[in-house]
Formats: C-alpha cells, sequence, structure tokens
C-alpha cells in the first residue's frame, strides 16, 4: 500500500488550570476510582496536591503513588500496578515528566490484561484494551502524553519500548502553568529532546508524511523561538505555555514518523551512564545531523528556515545552531565532557545496534562502523 496511517490522541485540553479540573474528566470518562502515577519530586514541589484534590471532589477513591524513578524499572511498574490492584482502582492518571507516564501507560495495559510486562515489549503487541488514562505532562519534553509509546528499563543498562496505539490516553492535559517550577537543568535537557522529535520526524525515512511535516515544523518554531526565553525568565507563562504546546505537537508528529539515529543511539548512553534523556539526545545531535547532511539536506534547510536567527543556506549553520544552543544552555557539549570513557564507544556503539526499530528511520544507514564514527565525533565534540 502507498498511502500512510496516522494515529493520535481522541482529545487534548489545552489551558492554564486544565490539570485542577481533573474530576471534570473523570466523570466524562466514568472513572470512580482513580490512581494518580508520579514521582516523588513533584509531590515535594506541591503539583501533585491540587490534581489529588480535584480528582477527589467527583472521585470516591483516589491513590496516589509517587515511586516512579527517573527511567523507570519493570519493578516499579509491577509496584504501581499491585497497588492499582489492591486499590481496584478503574482509572489512571499520569502525572510528571515521561518516566511517570510510561509507568501509567504500562499499568492501565496491565490492568486489564492477561499479558505479562514482557509481552507487550515491541510493536503492536497489546492485545487487549486498558483501563481510563489521562496524561498530564510536567515537563515539556518527551510528548509521551501524546505518543502510543512507554519506554520501560528492562535490566542494568538496557531499556525497551511498548509500542501500541492501545497506548493512546483518552484525554492529554497541556497545562503550562505545572512547567513554571521546572528545574532549568530539566527544562534545558527536556527542551532539546523535543527538538530532537521534530527533526527526526521530519526526516524520517520510511513514514515521513505530511501531517507529521505540518506538525513538526510548527514544534520547531515554537520550540526554538522560546527555549532560551524559559531559560532567562522561567516564570514566563506565555513562552512556558509555547514550550509545551511544541513539545505536543512533536510528540504528535515522531509518533507517526518516529525518530531515528539520534535517539538510537542516545539510548545506550542513557542505558550505562544514567545520563538523562534529553541530554543524551543533545550530545548525539550534531554529530549525526552532520552525518545526515548529504541525505538530508534539503529537509534540514526547510526547518532552518523556521529558526528564530538567520543561519544562512547551509546545513553546517543550522547544526552550529543548536550547537551553541546547547552550550548556551550550560549543558556538556561532548561525551568527554559529560565523563564517557573513550575506551567504552567501540561498546556503546555494538549496544547501539540493537535500537534497528530507530535506525531503519534513519535517512542514511548506520552499521557498527557509523556508529563508532558518530560516537568519536560526539566524544570530540566541536566546541
Ligand atoms: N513515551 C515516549 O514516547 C517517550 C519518548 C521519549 C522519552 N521517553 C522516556 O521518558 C523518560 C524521561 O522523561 P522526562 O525527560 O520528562 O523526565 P522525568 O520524567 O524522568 O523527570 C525528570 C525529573 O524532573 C522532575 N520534574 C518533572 N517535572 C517537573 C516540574 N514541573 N517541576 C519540578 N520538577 C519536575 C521530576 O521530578 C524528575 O526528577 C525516560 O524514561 C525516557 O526513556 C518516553
Ligand atoms: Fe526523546
Amino acid at each position: 500500500m502507498t498511502g500512510y496511517r496516522f494515529n493520535t490522541v481522541p482529545e487534548l485540553r489545552v489551558g492554564l488550570g486544565a490539570a485542577a479540573q481533573i474530576g471534570e474528566l473523570c466523570v466524562q470518562l466514568g472513572v470512580r476510582r482513580l490512581m494518580v502515577v508520579t514521582d516523588p519530586g513533584l509531590v515535594d514541589v506541591g503539583l501533585v496536591e491540587p490534581v489529588r484534590a480535584g480528582a477527589a471532589s467527583q472521585c470516591e477513591h483516589v491513590t496516589v503513588f509517587s515511586a516512579v524513578t527517573a527511567d523507570p524499572s519493570e519493578s516499579v511498574v509491577l509496584e504501581a500496578l499491585s497497588e492499582l490492584e489492591a486499590d481496584r482502582s478503574d482509572g489512571v492518571v499520569g502525572l510528571g515528566g515521561g518516566s511517570s507516564m510510561d509507568v501509567a501507560k504500562a499499568i492501565a495495559v496491565l490492568a486489564t490484561s492477561k499479558q505479562k510486562l514482557p509481552d507487550l515489549y515491541g510493536v503492536d503487541k497489546v492485545a487487549g484494551s486498558r483501563l481510563p488514562l489521562i496524561l498530564i505532562p510536567t515537563t515539556a519534553g518527551t510528548g509521551s502524553e501524546v505518543t502510543p509509546v512507554a519506554v520501560i528499563t528492562t535490566g542494568k543498562t538496557t531499556k525497551a519500548g511498548i509500542s501500541s496505539p492501545v497506548l493512546l490516553p483518552d484525554i492529554a492535559v497541556i497545562d503550562a502553568e505545572l512547567t513554571l517550577g521546572l528545574p532549568s537543568h530539566v527544562t534545558a535537557m527536556t527542551g532539546i529532546d523535543a527538538m530532537v522529535h521534530a527533526i527526526e520526524a521530519y526526516t524520517s525515512f520510511i513514514k515521513k508524511n505530511p501531517l507529521s511535516d505540518m506538525l513538526a515544523r510548527q514544534a520547531l518554531t515554537l520550540l526554538t523561538a522560546n527555549q532560551r526565553r524559559v531559560l532567562s525568565h522561567p516564570k514566563d507563562l506565555r513562552a512556558r505555555e509555547a514550550m509545551l504546546l511544541g513539545a505536543a505537537l512533536a510528540g504528535q508528529a515522531f509518533a507517526n514518523a518516529p525518530v531515528a539515529a539520534v535517539h538510537a543511539l542516545a539510548y545506550p548512553l542513557g542505558g550505562h551512564y544514567h545520563m538523562p534523556h534529553g541530554l543524551s539526545n543533545a550530545l548525539m545531535l550534531p554529530a549525526v545531523m552532520r552525518f545526515n547532511a548529504a541525505a538530508a539536506e534539503a529537509h534540514y534547510l526547510e526547518l532552518a528556515a523556521l529558526l528564530p536567527d538567520d543561519v544562512g543556506a547551509d546545513v553546517e549553520g543550522f547544526v552550529s545552531w543548536f550547537e551553541l544552543l546547547i552550550a548556551d544552555a550550560g549543558l556538556p557539549t561532548s561525551l568527554s565532557a559529560a565523563a564517557v570513557p573513550k575506551e567504552d564507544l567501540p561498546m556503546l556503539a555494538a549496544d547501539a545496534m540493537q535500537q534497528q526499530r530507530l535506525l531503519v528511520n534513519n535517512p542514511v544507514e548506520v552499521d557498527e562502523s557509523a556508529a563508532l564514527a558518530l560516537y568519536s565525533a560526539a566524544w570530540e565534540g566541536t566546541r
């Protein structure tokens, strides 16, 4: 068949204060006993209580599971699932970054399924349905609130993805007030992650399509125009809203035109050194774009025209713009500066070959020797 398939969430609720209206959303979905899945940091900064109270105004029972850890492991998913079963919850809210939302997605499926967690890994392996699911992002990054994917850490250094349209929530809530207190390093890294989603969706080799293109372009416009502003003026609600919407649009884009070599090479860095997802993407982005330049030049130049500054009409100007953005945000600009041992690079290149699901989307083929060359270039950096 020629043509393409485009899936997204049935409902987006966008607005300041939208998260506190959660009770209304529970009524809409017929949820009586709700579990809110989140992490301890969000409890500490006071973002969870208004959502809990909003839900409690309409639900018979609300439980908060706040033990999600960054890059959540299978044991965190199973712990959340057993609490959900003990509480007989009939609906799930994921409140937080990608880590909390991904745990919420996984348990919403497992709660109604005979399948075990490892049975779900891969593409379209989910056999049944799921509990009603609402996702509320508090980082402007992963776009998990609109993607059919949950990423779980399966071993000491490995991650696996569950990819199925069943994971798309019933409702995604885009409320920028939740992101006002985002620490600057998290703002910087997650913002870059969202930009990488837009760039990789726009150059996605197999499933690039006009709807994803439109979303990626608007996402990159919003994200690049506002990233510096949210770092210098963290309380600028208009800029925060643009970043959160940009991340969601980028998520809708890459949900249908999947990400490629930047993410494939970033995953081993996350696995081996517990590097945050956005940082590992930032470290690989310049090297991969230079590697892709010959094949993706036209697409990169179309995106370059959307940047808030004139970067000229060559790919190098486009790549350098992102390098400067990453450096100005105070993030490390090379794998050496991020303390990755040089002797580990061959092992990382071998590991990256496990990510064929992503590598097939890259506009230029990446074999193990190309992966090693990319890690070497990223280790040196250019700044
Ligand atoms: N499902 C997908 O489509 C998808 C896509 C990309 C990445 N991921 C996964 O998402 C995870 C990363 O998610 P992330 O980058 O959003 O980070 P995260 O969820 O791990 O959160 C990072 C930290 O930021 C804090 N935080 C979040 N929001 C905050 C706020 N508003 N105020 C104060 N602190 C806040 C959290 O407490 C946490 O300590 C990884 O596991 C990655 O593999 C999933
Ligand atoms: Fe990502």
